[in-house]
């Protein structure tokens, strides 16, 4: 049994679901797990008492958030000091606008600026949530996803999550961090 740190940024909602479930699949293999959304009070985030950190972060407009950028950076050595992992959640990751060579470069993009290197990551397909969106927010995302070939009805959401990916990238970690103890 291992102590896990799920640590994630979220606008929409849709990767704390996403770190809910992974959560979830590792508590069912016996593992202890914490989700914490990442914001200001992280600022003294003690990792010490985790044996692996998992990192979780959406895109909007083509970053991951700057304040997880500085976290990860602050935390560098305590991240490389246990097993970690790190995934990304967008369009481009899943869905009929998928553009896999783009979700990659969002990835790589974020462990360059931080130098972080954990030994998982994975692009995760997010959610279209038309219904959160402010209206100037739904038109962007019309045209956006408009011109990727995706979904651009606003009457309803669309989620493109891999679940079974999801707890297959949880399942992971956790093999990784039983197979350390
Ligand atoms: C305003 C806005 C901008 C976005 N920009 C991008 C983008 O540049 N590339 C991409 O692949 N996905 C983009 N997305 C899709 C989000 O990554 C996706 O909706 C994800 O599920 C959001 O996760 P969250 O709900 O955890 O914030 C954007 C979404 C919104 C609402």
């Amino acid at each position: 049994m291992a102590n896990i740190l799920i640590v994630y940024t979220s606008i929409e909602g849709q990767t704390a679901r996403i770190a809910e479930h992974m959560a979830q699949t590792l508590r069912e293999r016996g593992d202890r797990v914490e989700t914490l959304r990442a914001e200001g009070s992280c600022r003294d985030l003690d990792l010490s008492r985790f044996d692996g950190v998992i990192v979780g972060a959406s895109i909007h407009y083509g970053h991951h958030p700057a304040y997880l950028r500085a976290l990860v950076r602050r935390q560098r050595q305590q991240l490389a000091a246990r097993q970690s992992a790190f995934f990304s959640v967008s369009l481009s990751g899943g869905g009929p606008g998928a553009r896999p060579a783009s979700a990659q470069r969002y990835l790589d993009k974020f462990l360059r600026r931080t130098g972080w290197q954990p030994q998982l990551t994975a692009s995760i397909g997010g959610a279209l949530q038309y219904s959160k969106y402010a209206p100037w927010k739904k038109w962007i995302m019309t045209k956006i996803v408009g011109f990727a070939g995706g979904n651009t009805d606003t009457t309803r959401d669309y989620e493109y999550t891999d679940w079974q990916a999801v707890s297959n990238f949880a399942r992971a970690f956790g093999e990784r961090l039983t197979a350390r103890n």
